[in-house]
C-alpha cells in the first residue's frame, strides 16, 4: 500500500496548479486532498467534522430511515424501495434536451436521438434537475435525511444531483460505466432513482457490497471486473434490477457502476448527500428559499 506521502505526490503533483484551484473554489481544498487519506483516516476526518455539525433537535428518526442506516452500514447498499411514482420526472426528461459535457460539440439533442455513437451517455445541467417535479421532495424525504442523520452523526448537505440517459449497444463502458469509488467527500451516500424500469437489458447499477468499509483497491481509478471479483468475492457484486420508480441509497465509496445496456436506454437520477459541499455542485444557489425544506441540507441549491 503507498504511504501517506506516495498518495500526497500523486493527488497532487503540481502545489501551483492546486492552489490556483483552491483560490478559485474553496471547495476543491477537501476535494483534491480527500483522496490522500486512506479508509480509516478518512473516518476520523468524517467523525471530527461531523461533530461540529448541526444536527436536528429532539431527533426521532423513523423505523424506515434506521433501516436504511442499518443498510448503510452493514453492506454499503440499501434495500430497493418504492416504487414511487416517475410519470412526471420521465415526462419532463424527455421534453428536456440533453447533452453530453465531454462532447460539447455535439450541442443539445432529443433523449432518444444521441447524436453520435460515441455518446454512451445523456447529461442534463444542474437547473434542469432541481427543477424536475417532485425532485426536491423526493430528495428531502424525512426517511432518507434521517438515515443520513444516523449515518453521518448530523445533518447533510443534498448536493453533487445529476439525471442521465445511459444508450444501449455501446461497445465500450465509459466513466461512471466502470467500476470506481466516489471520492466527492469524506463522507457521502448517494439516492439513485430509476425513472425507467431496469431490467437485464437496461443496464443495471451494480454494487460491491462490504467495499464501503474495505481497503482493498484504495483507489480514485477504475476498476476491472477481474480485479473487482479477485478483491471482494462475485457473491459481493449486486445488480439492481427493479421496475420504475424504485429507489435505494449507497455508501459511494463503495465500488459500483452503471451497465452498459444492452437494448434498452435507461433513464437514472442521483442525488448525493454530504458531510460539506463539493465542487460537483453549483458554487451560488439557483432556487430560493422553499419553506417546506431545511435551509441548511438545501443549502448548495436554495438561497
Ligand atoms: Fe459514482
Amino acid at each position: 500500500m503507498p504511504t501517506f506521502a506516495e498518495r500526497l505526490k500523486t493527488r497532487v503533483p503540481d502545489w501551483r496548479r492546486f492552489m490556483a484551484r483552491a483560490r478559485e473554489d474553496r471547495r476543491a481544498i477537501a476535494y483534491d486532498l480527500l483522496p490522500v487519506l486512506g479508509l480509516k483516516e478518512r473516518r476520523t476526518v468524517a467523525k471530527t467534522l461531523a461533530a461540529f455539525r448541526p444536527r436536528t433537535a429532539n431527533f426521532h428518526p423513523s423505523a424506515k430511515a434506521r433501516e436504511l442506516a442499518l443498510d448503510l452500514s452493514a453492506s454499503g447498499l440499501t434495500a430497493t424501495q418504492g416504487p414511487v411514482d416517475t410519470t412526471e420526472l420521465l415526462a419532463w426528461f424527455q421534453a428536456t434536451p440533453c447533452h453530453d459535457p465531454y462532447r460539447p460539440h455535439l450541442g443539445r439533442f432529443p433523449w432518444d436521438r444521441p447524436p453520435s455513437d460515441e455518446v454512451n451517455l445523456g447529461y442534463f445541467t444542474w437547473e434542469e434537475v432541481i427543477r424536475a417535479p417532485g425532485l426536491l421532495e423526493l430528495a428531502n424525504h424525512p426517511d432518507i435525511l434521517g438515515a443520513a442523520e444516523l449515518y453521518f452523526g448530523c445533518k447533510p448537505v443534498i448536493d453533487n444531483i445529476g439525471a442521465t440517459w445511459s444508450y444501449p449497444g455501446r461497445d465500450t463502458a465509459k466513466g461512471a460505466q466502470r467500476f470506481h469509488r466516489d471520492y466527492d467527500c469524506a463522507a457521502s451516500f448517494k439516492l439513485f432513482l430509476y425513472v425507467t424500469k431496469v431490467d437485464a437489458e437496461a443496464g443495471p447499477h451494480v454494487y460491491v457490497k462490504g467495499s464501503h468499509r474495505s481497503n482493498r483497491i484504495e483507489s480514485a481509478r477504475a476498476q476491472s471486473d477481474a480485479d473487482i471479483v479477485e478483491a471482494f468475492g462475485a457473491e459481493a457484486v449486486t445488480p439492481i434490477m427493479a421496475p420504475a420508480g424504485t429507489w435505494f441509497i449507497e455508501d459511494v465509496y463503495g465500488f459500483h457502476k452503471g451497465l452498459v445496456p444492452k437494448s434498452k436506454p435507461r433513464l437514472l437520477v442521483g442525488v448525493e448527500y454530504n458531510l460539506y459541499p463539493s465542487p460537483l455542485a453549483p458554487k451560488a444557489p439557483i432556487l430560493p428559499r422553499d419553506e417546506r425544506f431545511d435551509p441548511y441540507i438545501n443549502r448548495v441549491f436554495m438561497s
